[in-house]
């Protein structure tokens, strides 16, 4: 099979990486108090793959929405990203000191504006929904609102962080994976991809094919994460490896080896392809088709 980076998709997802940036860069110039906003930055415009964003945007897209439809909720989805990053490095938490290739935000600054980097940026980021969304009936964005402020909390990632801290160092087991992870990654990606068929205004039955499709590809997402935390170097992976392990943290090679979380992934991107043609009807699906390629191929 070719590679992404030797496809035409590999252009498509640079423009909108581009544009996703610049949008973070313009809501985030530097205001008072200047140290809370440089750690806003730091934590949000040091790089990043920007995989939720790109997803929700694509998806919109490919249902026939605009780009002007998708920006305003995939900002607001990365800022909530990149502020459960800011939190999860956290020596309290998995205590990191390494994240896209940088010093951690408490690192580079400190422990409370680490904490309250985070806080600004995930209440920040629901008024942004509204104020930078165009092209959407009000009824759909408080839907949108709804479904962010629950997938971001306890129907998701909060869930899904206080599963994974407190069963460290406890007996693995699949459905305690299953739980974290999809609490964890999955809701977010779910919440991508049926953002962006709502925002595009697509019907019920599909959207929530969509919702589908973004939770398998985001417990693939968390399978390829774990499988790089024990396989990969610092210098590739801009984190520091092997800190699973280390902390006895419930993952797919701890509960089905290397190998047999290389099956399970697989058995993932065979379910999505599988979601992808139910979903060709309705609406062109190779995007979407190269986002999994994507998860499946990163390095980093
Ligand atoms: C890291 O997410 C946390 C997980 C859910 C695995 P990403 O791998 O998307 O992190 P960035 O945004 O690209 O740094
Ligand atoms: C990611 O889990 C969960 C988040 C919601 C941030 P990890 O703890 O595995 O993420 P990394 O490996 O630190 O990026
Ligand atoms: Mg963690
Ligand atoms: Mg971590
Ligand atoms: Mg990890």
């Amino acid at each position: 099979m070719t590679m992404l980076t030797q496809t035409p998709y590999k252009v498509r997802f640079e423009k909108h990486l581009q544009a996703i940036q610049t949008f973070l860069e313009e809501i985030l110039v530097v205001q008072e108090p200047e140290p809370l906003w440089q750690a806003m930055r730091h934590g949000v415009l040091n790089g990043g793959k920007r995989i939720r964003p790109v997803l929700l945007t694509e998806t919109c897209l490919a249902n026939g929405g605009t780009f002007e439809n998708a920006l305003g909720t995939a900002g607001a989805l990365e800022l909530i990203h990149c502020y459960s990053l800011i939190h999860d490095d956290l020596p309290c938490m998995d205590n990191d000191d390494l994240r896209r290739g940088q010093p951690t935000v408490h690192k580079a600054f400190s422990e409370d504006l680490a904490v309250l980097a985070g806080d600004a940026l995930v209440g920040m980021a629901f008024g942004l929904i509204v104020d930078k969304t165009h092209g959407v009936p009000d009824k759909t964005l408080l839907r949108v609102i709804s479904e962010l402020s629950l997938a971001a909390s306890v129907r998701g990632l909060v869930n899904g962080q206080v599963d994974d801290t407190l069963s460290a160092q406890a007996q693995p087991s699949e459905a305690l994976l299953y739980r974290i992870h999809k609490g964890k990654t999955a809701a977010l990606f779910r919440f991508s991809t049926w953002a962006g068929g709502m925002l595009a205004g697509q019907s019920q039955e599909v959207v929530d094919l969509l919702g589908q499709y973004g939770e398998h590809l985001g417990i693939a997402f968390q399978i390829v994460d774990d499988l790089l935390d024990v396989e990969s170097s610092s210098e590739t992976l801009g984190k520091t490896p092997g800190k699973d392990a280390a902390q006895g943290k419930i993952t797919f090679p701890a509960v089905y080896g290397i190998e047999g979380s290389r099956k399970v992934l697989k058995e993932y991107i065979v379910q999505l392809n599988g979601i992808l043609d139910r979903l060709a009807p309705h609406m062109e699906t190779q995007n979407l088709r190269y986002l999994v390629q994507f998860v499946e191929e990163r390095k980093s």
